[in-house]
């Protein structure tokens, strides 16, 4: 069988003329029992670059421009398989002392996604085939000599990762932060520690971009050398 992988190549010297050339460059291997084919530079839109393997900056942009609040699906299940890509991603992310204080509660079964609904009472929600709810635990969270609690911030980290990559998957998301927290813990079973921080209803959107994106401007929220505003 011929698979199209994309991966770091580690070789130099095919890492050199794949930046050199700048042209499609595949490399057939036989890895494994099978051929791989592997691309080794950008032709399939990845540039390598030393130890590394990354999006361009364009492409980059372009995800988060396209990442938008989803409110309305098509009606239409998500593959598990998605919805583990998308939590795979949310894994790597940083975390206070990498504690990964985080644990996700995927629903999909529609009598536990109706018993959600009372948890935020929202007419769009309903339509979502999925949710995913974020969890942080209180007792593996790291604390900060004055106290302050980082699950609130590693919890938005992770969450970011998988909206990404949601998008990246041709999936539509939406943050709900607006539910009713003590319902939700009692729904899910909740012990004490863990608290619900969002709600990410996904699906597939029925609109694949955001009508419009509002924004401050860039010199609105930047300032050089010091406080400024
Ligand atoms: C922490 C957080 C909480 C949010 N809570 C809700 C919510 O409860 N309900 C909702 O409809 N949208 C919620 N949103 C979505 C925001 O309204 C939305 O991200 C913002 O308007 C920008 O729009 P965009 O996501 O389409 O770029 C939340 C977003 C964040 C980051």
């Amino acid at each position: 069988m011929v698979q199209i992988e994309n991966k770091t190549k580690e070789n130099d010297t095919e890492k050199i003329l794949a930046l050199t050339l700048k042209l499609p460059l595949f490399v057939l291997q036989f890895e494994q029992n099978k051929f791989m084919l592997r691309s080794i530079n950008k032709s399939a839109s990845k540039h390598i670059i030393r130890g590394g393997y990354y999006m361009n900056y364009n492409e980059f942009k372009e995800l988060v421009e396209k990442r938008y609040s989803v409110r309305k699906f098509e009606d239409k299940k998500v593959e598990k398989e998605k919805i583990l890509e998308v939590l795979d991603a949310a894994r790597f992310a940083p975390s206070a002392h990498n504690n990964q204080p985080w644990h996700f509660v995927v629903i999909t079964e529609k009598e536990i996604l109706e018993k959600m609904q009372t948890v935020y009472e929202t007419q769009w929600f309903k339509g979502a085939p999925a949710v995913i709810v974020a969890l942080a635990d209180h007792e593996e969270s790291w604390v900060r000599d004055d106290g302050k609690d980082h699950s609130d911030l590693d919890l938005g980290i992770t969450v970011d990762h998988l909206t990404l990559a949601a998008t990246a998957n041709g999936l539509g998301t939406c943050w709900v932060c607006a539910f009713n927290a003590e319902k939700c813990k009692v729904v899910l079973e909740l012990p004490e520690n863990v608290e619900p921080v969002a709600l990410i209803p996904i699906g597939y959107p029925k609109y694949p971009t955001a009508k419009n994106k509002i924004r401050e401007e860039l010199d609105t929220m930047i300032s050089w050398e010091g406080y400024k505003k």
